[in-house]
């Protein structure tokens, strides 16, 4: 038999890995339960059709799509909120406005392998349904600062746009909507240049490349510039008012904001409104990303419903802790290990150690059915803290022996009192 490796782009996470991953998904449900978002778990397959509905082409590419037994053209999810539009037009569909919700899990797509670049990777995602007011909008930025924080990140900054500028800028010089969505996924990418060959119009081509010059440190100054550089094309100038009101917000709202983006664009195609990422000064790549969709909902056959929401990239904010050093504080549990002097005690061995299991003592049994020293010794090799070994003698007392392995002591507990003793 050949050994067998992982496919590429999927990674097995072994315990310390897997611990600080459930670690963040535990600051990202707390959170969620923080701010009222109550946790829905969708299908990790669902139809082609819709993960492939305004998700842009850059994800269309990169999904991982099949067909079933039953000849339906499937997909595996490469995000979450095409799942949760799905239910808001079902499910959920009665549900009193706002919809608050929370999913975590992993998502799929052929991206290239490289640091923080999986195929598979995991997201928390939360969704605001139901408003199209700003207010919202800085919920989701502001939830998405308290789990960077909570998870011990420093010096991170979020970086802020709004789709409307750009695309009000194109409505009006009628560049159809599918022209709009090229030029977008190629100033995602940086590539200024590929995005203004797509435009014909010289005035829409110059009021753009101006567009790229507008940034200043001063995140107001910024907004304000964008607002008079687009004076005349309406859409676009309410959309930098829409994001001078939401800096304000923020600001009040202890997060400010530390760049103003007037080119920012995302690769999700279904954005009307802010978009925004947070990154750390070590990474180039965003721990997190989201913004405004609200004509998704509608797009999905229910009634036009605002909506805006984010997911954070899990793998990435993992791999920025590890990089601040923020590793997460571990409660490290006391670890038991029950040895029973000869075989015929196992069954005792093992009745003390649901007993102690059942007191919240962490308790790994001895199943190598190795002779007490060998036992022991693997046991002081392994850092754990107890022996507990199970013996005739004692057993005729109801009682054990304890050995403190770090401390090289031992006694004789009665079984009723052992538990207490261990974690005094
Ligand atoms: P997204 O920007 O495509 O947004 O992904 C969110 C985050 O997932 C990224 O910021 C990044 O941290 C992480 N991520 C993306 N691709 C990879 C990868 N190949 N490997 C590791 N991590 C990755 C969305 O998914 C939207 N659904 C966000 C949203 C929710 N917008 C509105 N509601």
């Amino acid at each position: 038999m050949p050994t067998f490796k992982t496919v590429r782009g999927m990674r097995d996470l072994l315990p310390d890995d897997a611990d600080m991953l459930t670690f963040v998904m535990g600051k990202a449900r707390e959170t969620a339960s923080l701010y009222g978002y109550r946790e829905v778990i969708t299908p990790v397959i669902e139809p082609y059709e819709l993960l492939s509905a305004k998700s842009g082409e850059e994800i269309r590419q990169r999904m991982f799509t099949f067909k079933d037994m039953g000849n339906r053209t499937v997909g595996l999810r490469p995000e979450f909120t095409s799942s949760i539009a799905r239910l808001a037009t079902t499910a959920l569909k009665t549900e009193p406005k706002p919809i608050r919700t929370f999913s975590v899990g992993s998502v799929y797509r052929y991206d290239e392998p490289q640091r923080g670049r999986y195929r598979e990777f995991f997201q928390s995602d939360f969704e605001l349904i139901g408003t199209s007011n700003t207010e919202a909008d800085a919920e989701i930025i502001l939830l998405t600062d308290r789990l960077m924080r909570a998870v011990g990140l420093r010096n991170y900054a979020f970086k802020l746009g709004h789709v409307g500028v750009i695309r009000g800028i194109l409505s009006e010089e009628n560049v159809d909507e599918k022209t709009q969505n090229a030029v977008l996924q190629r100033m995602d990418k940086k590539e200024f240049d590929e995005a203004f060959k797509l435009i014909k119009n010289n005035e829409c081509l110059s009021t753009l490349r101006g567009s790229l010059e507008l940034k200043t440190d001063d995140v107001f100054q910024t907004a304000e510039r964008i607002k008079s550089h687009v004076e005349g094309y309406c859409k676009a100038a309410e959309s930098a008012d829409e994001l001078k009101s939401l800096l304000t917000l923020l600001t009040e709202g202890g997060c400010p904001v530390k760049s103003v983006e007037p080119a920012f664009a995302r690769g999700l195609e279904y954005y009307t409104g802010m978009i925004f990422e947070v990154y750390i000064p070590e990474l180039d790549i965003a721990l997190g990303g989201g913004g405004r969709y609200d004509k998704l909902i509608e797009l999905f056959g229910g009634e036009s419903t605002p909506a805006t929401g984010v997911a954070h990239g899990l793998d990435r904010i993992m791999l920025a802790m590890q990089m601040q050093n923020a590793a997460p504080m571990k409660e490290r549990k006391k670890r038991v290990a029950v040895v029973p002097v000869t075989e015929a005690l196992k069954g005792e061995a093992l009745k003390v150690s649901q007993l102690l299991r059942e007191a919240g003592i962490l308790v790994e049994l001895e199943v190598m059915g190795r002779k007490m020293n060998r036992a022991l010794e693997d046991a002081d090799r392994r850092k754990v803290d107890y022996a507990v070994i199970v013996g005739e003698r004692e057993l005729k007392h109801n009682a054990v022996v304890l050995r403190n392995l770090a401390k090289r002591e031992q006694n004789v507990v009665e079984i009723s009192r052992l538990s207490k003793t261990i974690m005094s």
